[in-house]
């Protein structure tokens, strides 16, 4: 149960929504590039913009993974959406961030999920909590989405499904009738955990992609997760690009997860991203060590009302990234990261 322990960091650290002291230069073995703050700007790997991708939709303003915050995404320019995804108890994928559900649904306010409310031990300790793969489809579709930060608008809690996967690839189907191609940055939380119970991840992500013809249509599609042996299973089964996510200091090196650029078979990694800022403005080379090695760097999270020490607003973080030459990036507030990179 290896990456279990970086799921629980995630609990823990709610995925850089707070920003994290100490320099870049800690994770990954990085050295500081001490005038990369003046530097000349790094070309993507490619040498095309980076794309935006919408962190769980426009999730600065809608509750994570709902149809109203996907679309407002796309309307801002994302060029992909990202659904994370967790399985039911009869083995539906369904995007949620957690794998338990009470800080984005409304789970709590139904008494008759009250006893569904149990322990379960994490490497991080005890949790008590409603649990996704203890209830069935249905019964997650009686629930409604909320939205966990408490600095954002609370206007639509209560009001919004939870989509199934489907769902979600639906939306991207629907705006690329219409001529948006939108893409899908696709994520599988938690897969060790859920096959251990018996829930394979990597067959349905597969048939579902298949199912809903995404190919066909024209729609990109990334595949990530914090969980090596998933990409790795998921790499013998489908030619999709994959993205190794990479839990950010100081939670890498407290779980002992060791990240070596020199070995990772993936298309690309998904760094966070005080691997490539320090706190004093400059960028390490994690950028340029990652290309060398003929991987897309994609880095996690940036946003509006959570911003990292010594940067003044969103705005400095993504001008710096993408000066850095990384080839893609998650923000909860798609339009001002689309601003920023088209020189709005
Ligand atoms: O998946 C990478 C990016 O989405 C950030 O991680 O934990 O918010 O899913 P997380
Ligand atoms: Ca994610």
């Amino acid at each position: 149960m290896k990456y279990v322990a970086a799921i629980a960091a995630l609990m823990l650290a709610a995925c850089g929504a707070a920003p994290v002291a100490g320099p870049a230069a800690e994770a990954e073995g990085a050295s500081v590039s001490p005038a990369a703050a003046q530097a000349p700007a790094r070309s993507t790997l490619t040498g095309e913009k980076p794309i935006i991708i919408a962190h769980r939709g426009a999730s600065g303003l809608f509750p994570e993974h709902t149809i109203p915050g996907y679309e407002a995404a796309i309307a801002q320019g994302a060029d992909f959406i990202e659904p994370d995804l967790v399985m039911t108890k009869d083995g539906v994928l369904i995007a949620r961030h957690d794998a338990y559900l009470s800080d984005t649904t409304n789970v709590a306010d139904h008494p008759e999920f009250a006893n569904r409310k149990v322990k379960r031990a994490t490497p991080m300790g005890e949790k008590e909590d409603w649990w996704a793969d203890d209830f069935t489809l249905a019964e997650i579709k009686m629930l409604k989405a909320r939205q966990q930060f408490p600095m954002r608008t609370k206007e639509h809690d209560g009001k919004l499904d939870i989509l199934t996967f489907d769902e979600v690839m639906d939306v991207a189907l629907a705006a690329a009738k219409e001529g948006r191609i939108v893409g899908l940055h696709i994520e599988a939380k938690w897969p060790e955990y859920y096959s251990s119970v018996g829930l394979d991840m990597v067959d349905p992500i597969i048939e579902g992609i298949k199912a809903k013809g995404l190919e066909e249509a024209g729609i990109p599609v990334f595949i990530q997760s914090f969980e090596p042996p998933f990409l790795a299973a998921f790499a013998e089964k489908s030619d999709l690009p994959t993205i190794q996510n990479m839990v950010g200091p100081p939670y890498n090196k407290m779980l002992g997860l060791e990240y070596n650029l020199d070995e990772m078979t993936t298309t690309g990694v998904g760094a966070e991203k005080t691997y490539i800022l320090n706190a004093d403005g400059t960028t390490t080379d994690f950028v340029e060590r990652a290309h060398a090695n003929g991987l897309l760097v994609h880095v996690y999270t940036v946003r509006d009302d959570v911003v990292l020490p010594g940067y003044e607003n969103a705005q400095a973080e993504l001008t710096a990234l993408i000066k850095a030459g990384v080839d893609g990036i998650w923000v909860d507030y798609p339009d001002t990261a689309v601003a920023v990179r088209d020189g709005n």
